[in-house]
């Protein structure tokens, strides 16, 4: 099953390894060691033994409307997702809405909605959301769609044949908010905001109750020593490695089994128990088989539930990093291979909140900043090992800066009829940029060509990682670097009279070009109209941008490049807008347009 995982990992040693001979070889030497056939084919060799690739989001609760945080959970996943296509993988990207449970039976009641209809008005929501961001997903599951009540409850029946399901009775704290049973050591007091004393969790900050009641309990405490197994064998399964060790830090206290049902006279809004009417199947045992149902479980689902990936936030790791683990274990079936976790966006350096009145509509601002801005700012200022925070003023700046100043400035330039009037894909001049040092080129712009051609295997680790603010900050520096190269020459000044210096001139857009092409390539998971604008006007077709085609600069080693010569695509159009922050007035920034250069 992780056989192409390790196979990935070889193959990046090697690029590593290839990497660290750079610092000691010259550039020249480097090369001519072709290493780009090895970055180009590093993903598809890797991999051939498997294709297939699954990944997920959380099912997001339909009890309130979506907001930032849960466009991140999302984002992530379409950016990893899409970056698989890019390497040829058979990529299946689900997403959904989690829709049972007594908060979403209490928001339809207060709602004075039935149930269902409720869940589709804000499923819809969730929908819109994503679509309009570009989330690419493959499937949209609803927890209240036929696939899923059979998938439900053909994997309860397994776990009841097997045994390990028992009728008990469980006393102690629930919160609903949270949909979750704690412990003692997990409750605390707090005053609510009528004055009222009452119990929270520690860990959430939500309401509790005492509850007891009969109801069938999971054996839970039975895998405690496999669960160990598993995560002390597969040190990669939970990243970043902080949330692995906050898990194995969970399993060194006891594992006491887990309630899976909540009595029908509590909570009618869910799947029935098989062969107890009186009883509904625990809103999380339901809600994490969504992720089999899309793989087409109890049907054939191998081919997908063999390399499943998940995404989540980071409040709910324990679901998916004890609980989920235990019940496919129960199963007898795979685990996933990893457990990709986030952490969450805070909005003014707090929490999220209706009552405190800050939280952001994706939507309306993906409307200011365009999808691709507002995708870019989560990706590029969220870290998933610690909490981000949210500013209007931060997403103007880092848009500005990095999309509208430094990547569409550096096409401004290349393209601007001033220095390119036939509008071509110019020719590069080896007597100029020899592979070894001798021509017009200076050191640095050797260092730079290095940076970019290793920039497919820097992407990929971070990528793999799911650090893909990592490898956004590598390619912002690659094109600041790429623009210093621009300016460092400063074509404009050249003599075009003179044939040596309009092979110079034309050499320095060439590798410019080269630069766009594979910032343009790399940033496709990420921004896809922006990427798809850039390569568009490079005259790259779209059967050209996967990451076997990038091939940097192959007439640096002597080879043939099919871009040179080639007219470039007629879309002069701005790549991005540059946007004014009107601190006056928030609600409706004017957009300004950046001169071109
Ligand atoms: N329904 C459950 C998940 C079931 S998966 C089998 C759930 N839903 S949720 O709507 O509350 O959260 C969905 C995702 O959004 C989670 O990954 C959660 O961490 C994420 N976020 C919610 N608030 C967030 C932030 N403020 N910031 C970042 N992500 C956050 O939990």
């Amino acid at each position: 099953m992780r056989t192409p995982f390790l196979l990935v990992t070889r193959s990046c040693k090697a690029i590593h390894r290839l990497q660290q001979s750079a610092f000691v070889s010259p550039v020249s030497a480097l090369y001519r060691h072709q290493t780009n056939s090895v970055l180009r084919n590093s993903s598809t060799v890797s991999c051939k033994d498997d294709r297939s690739y699954y990944i997920t989001t959380p099912i997001f609760y339909v009890n309130a409307s979506p907001h930032l945080g849960h466009l991140y959970s999302a984002v992530i996943a379409d950016c990893l997702h899409r970056y698989k296509l890019l390497q040829g993988f058979n990529s299946k990207f689900a997403t959904g809405t989690d829709e049972h449970g007594l908060k979403i039976q209490q928001a339809a009641a207060a709602a004075g909605k039935d149930p269902l209809t409720f869940c589709t008005d804000v499923s819809e929501r969730f929908k819109h959301l994503f679509n309009s961001c570009n989330i690419s997903y493959t499937d949209y599951i609803r927890t209240t769609e036929q696939r899923h009540h059979q998938a439900v409850k053909h994997f309860w029946s397994v776990l009841w044949n097997k045994g390990l399901i028992y009728k008990g009775s469980y006393e102690g704290w629930y919160s609903t908010q949270d949909e979750s049973f704690l412990t003692a050591l997990q409750v605390g007091d707090a005053v609510d905001s009528s004055g009222n004393e009452i119990k929270v969790s520690l860990e959430s900050g939500h309401k509790v109750e005492w509850m007891k009641e009969e109801n069938y309990m999971f054996r839970l405490s039975a895998f405690h020593a496999q669960l160990l197994d598993w995560l002390k064998g597969n040190p990669q399964a939970i990243q970043p490695e902080i949330f692995y060790q906050v898990v194995l830090k969970w399993l060194q206290d006891d594992l006491p089994d887990l309630s899976v049902s909540r009595q029908r006279s509590r909570l009618q809004w869910g799947i029935p128990v098989p062969g107890d009417a009186e009883q509904t199947i625990y809103v999380w045992l339901d809600a994490l088989v969504n992720y089999l149902t899309v793989a087409g479980y109890p049907d054939i689902h191998n081919q997908w539930w063999n390399v499943a990936h998940h995404i989540v936030g980071k409040d709910i790791l324990k679901f998916h990093a004890v609980y989920w683990p235990a019940f496919l274990l129960g199963a007898g079936l795979p685990l996933p291979q990893t457990i990709y976790v986030h952490s969450h966006w805070t909005v003014g350096g707090k929490k999220m909140s209706k009552s405190l009145g800050n939280v952001v509509d994706p939507l309306e601002r993906s409307k200011q900043f365009t999808t691709d801005g507002m995708r870019y700012f989560l990706l590029r200022q969220g870290v998933p090992d610690s909490d981000s925070d949210y500013t209007d003023d931060k997403a103007f700046k880092l848009l500005n800066a990095e999309l509208a100043d430094s990547l569409g400035g550096l096409l401004n330039r290349c393209t601007a009829p001033a220095l390119n009037p036939a509008q071509v894909y110019t020719a590069f001049c080896p007597q100029s940029f020899p592979s070894e040092q001798g021509g017009r080129a200076v050191g640095e712009d050797y260092h730079m060509l290095e940076a970019v051609k290793n920039l497919p295997a820097v992407v990929e680790q971070h990528y793999e990682s799911m650090h893909v603010y990592k490898a956004l900050e590598a390619i912002s520096a690659c094109v600041r670097q790429t623009n210093g190269f621009v300016q460092r020459h400063a074509p404009w000044k050249l003599e075009r009279s003179d044939i040596t210096d309009q092979r110079w001139l034309d050499t320095i857009i060439h590798v410019s070009l080269e630069c766009l092409r594979m910032y343009g390539t790399l940033l496709q998971p990420v921004v896809p109209e922006i990427s798809d604008k850039l390569l568009s006007r490079l005259g790259v077709q779209p059967d050209e941008r996967g990451l076997a085609d990038v091939n940097f600069l192959p007439k640096i080693r002597g080879m043939d490049c099919p871009f040179e010569g080639r007219v470039l695509g007629s879309d002069t159009g701005v790549l991005f807008t540059r946007l004014e922050n009107l601190d006056r007035d928030k609600q409706n920034p004017k957009k300004t347009k950046k001169a071109k250069k």
